[in-house]
């Protein structure tokens, strides 16, 4: 799989989004303080999991994904394990926490609970992190008809019929209790698309979140709306014009929601 340095800036970037918007936090499930055995589901470039092993020695933190060629550097706790988390799981132990963060819809979620119920020990916490579409606004600023508006839809309507829907994350909780889990939490934050909000640490994710947008919004938008939707190249091109412009409009108060379910298996 060719990964470019572009790629990995993004993540590491995306990373710091998450970590402030999570208050500096790297995961919110009440998880045992010496966990022993942890599963973090694509890695990426690893810098979840990376601070994690480093903030909790105790454990052999798994790290899985399709390829590890992203990676920038490990830890001794680490262990690289390569293959599709969508086939079936083999690993010999059960986990204190399983932790899955921006799979980008490559991972069939359903079956992942039910895996990773299977796979926890009895309490034990599983944790799913993931943006979701389309783009919102609270107060009615993204008007339904701008071109920022019109891009979440299309996006969200393309990536359906491809059958990686984007906003697969308001499903997650219903899905979650049919795998089985009963404990379920869930908490939705804003990832801004531009420094709009009035508070520091708001404009800060605005910033951020605004860079990697930009930077990735031709590659996010151009499969999806040549190949599924088949508008041409020129038109994709046209049309991110004005999406580029309201992504930097101040006016307009849109946002990302952003899902973070903590899930428990059964005490036993
Ligand atoms: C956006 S990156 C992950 C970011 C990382 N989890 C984070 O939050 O920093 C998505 C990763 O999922 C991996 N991936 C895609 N399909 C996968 C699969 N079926 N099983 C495991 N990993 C997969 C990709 O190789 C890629 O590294």
């Amino acid at each position: 799989m060719e990964v470019c340095s572009s790629r990995a800036g993004h993540e590491s970037l995306q990373h710091q989004l998450f970590h402030v918007t999570l208050g500096g936090k790297l995961y919110l499930s009440p998880t045992t303080e010496t966990p022993q055995a942890v599963l973090d589901i694509a890695t990426g470039d690893a810098s979840w999991v990376l601070d994690y092993a480093n903030q909790h020695p105790s454990a052999s933190v798994i790290a899985n994904d399709t390829s590890h060629a992203q990676l920038k550097t490990a830890a001794p706790n680490i262990v690289l394990d390569v293959g599709d988390a969508n086939e079936n799981w083999t690993y010999s132990c059960q986990f204190d926490f399983i932790h899955c963060r921006q799979h980008h819809r490559r991972i069939e979620e359903r079956k992942l609970f039910e895996q990773g119920l299977m796979f926890l020990k009895p309490g034990g916490w599983m944790e799913m992190q993931e943006l979701c579409n389309p783009v919102t606004s609270d107060d009615g600023t993204l008007d339904e008809y701008s071109p920022l508006a019109k891009w979440g839809r299309l996006i969200t309507e393309a990536s359906a019929q491809l059958n990686r829907p984007v906003d697969n994350p308001t499903h997650y909780a219903s899905w979650m209790r049919k795998a089985g889990f009963t404990n379920i939490e869930t908490v939705v934050y804003k990832f801004p698309t531009n420094p709009w909000p009035n508070d520091e640490k708001g404009k800060l994710k605005g910033l951020w979140n605004l860079y990697n947008v930009i930077q990735r919004l031709d590659e996010f938008t151009t499969v999806l709306f040549t190949k599924v939707l088949g508008w041409s190249r020129g038109d994709v091109d046209a049309f991110l014009v004005d999406v580029r412009k309201q992504l930097q409009d101040k006016n307009t108060h849109a946002y990302w929601p952003v899902w973070v379910l903590c899930l428990q298996s059964f005490l036993g």
